[in-house]
């Protein structure tokens, strides 16, 4: 991880620079009200990336029985490729147990070359393709899984 990056959860004064990096990140922008019913919900978890006392990315997850389901994860333009994302995916790799929560999942649209890469460079792999009605970026979605890690070794 990036030396001198924090990894927390996200408070309400973290919502403006959250709907900034996600204006920035994603065509469809959720606006501020879709963050504030997420992070409402007992059930959905906001983390933040904080680096030199500034918000860098955010990632929102929603707790299943058996599974985490990532709803949202952007890094601000000007911080990529410095690791910020691949963080994340560790700090939610270390919630999944083999009792409790198997994999974490996330959609990206078949045409997110970019995202797939990185979701890929992760450590996970493509499950399912699901028809997107409209269609996500001109396509369908693949939902991409993570598995925990003391599944995805010796055992089936
Ligand atoms: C996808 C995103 C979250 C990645 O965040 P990031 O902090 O730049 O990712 P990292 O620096 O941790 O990248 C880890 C690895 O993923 C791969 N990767 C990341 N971005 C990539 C890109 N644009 N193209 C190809 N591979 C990429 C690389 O292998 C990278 O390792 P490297 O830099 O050593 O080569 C960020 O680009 C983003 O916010 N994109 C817009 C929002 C989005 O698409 N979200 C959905 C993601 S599923």
């Amino acid at each position: 991880m990036q030396a001198g990056l924090l990894i927390r959860w996200a408070v309400k004064r973290d919502t403006d620079a959250m709907v900034d990096i996600d204006r920035q990140s994603y065509a469809k922008a959720w606006g501020e009200e879709s963050f504030i019913k997420h992070l409402k919900k007992r059930t959905c978890i906001g983390l933040v990336a904080e680096s030199e006392g500034r918000i860098v990315g955010f990632v929102i997850y929603e707790l299943a029985k058996k599974s985490l389901a990532v709803l949202r994860i952007a890094v601000h333009p000007a911080e990529r490729r410095k690791g910020v994302g691949r963080a994340f995916m560790e700090r939610l790799a270390g919630k999944l147990t083999k009792q409790l929560r198997l994999f974490a999942s996330i959609s990206v649209g078949e045409n997110d070359q970019d995202a797939m890469e990185f979701l890929r460079a992760c450590g996970l792999k493509a499950r399912e393709l699901y028809p997107a009605d409209p269609p996500e970026n001109g396509g369908d979605v693949w939902v991409f899984h993570l598995e925990c890690p003391e599944r995805s070794g010796k055992e089936s």
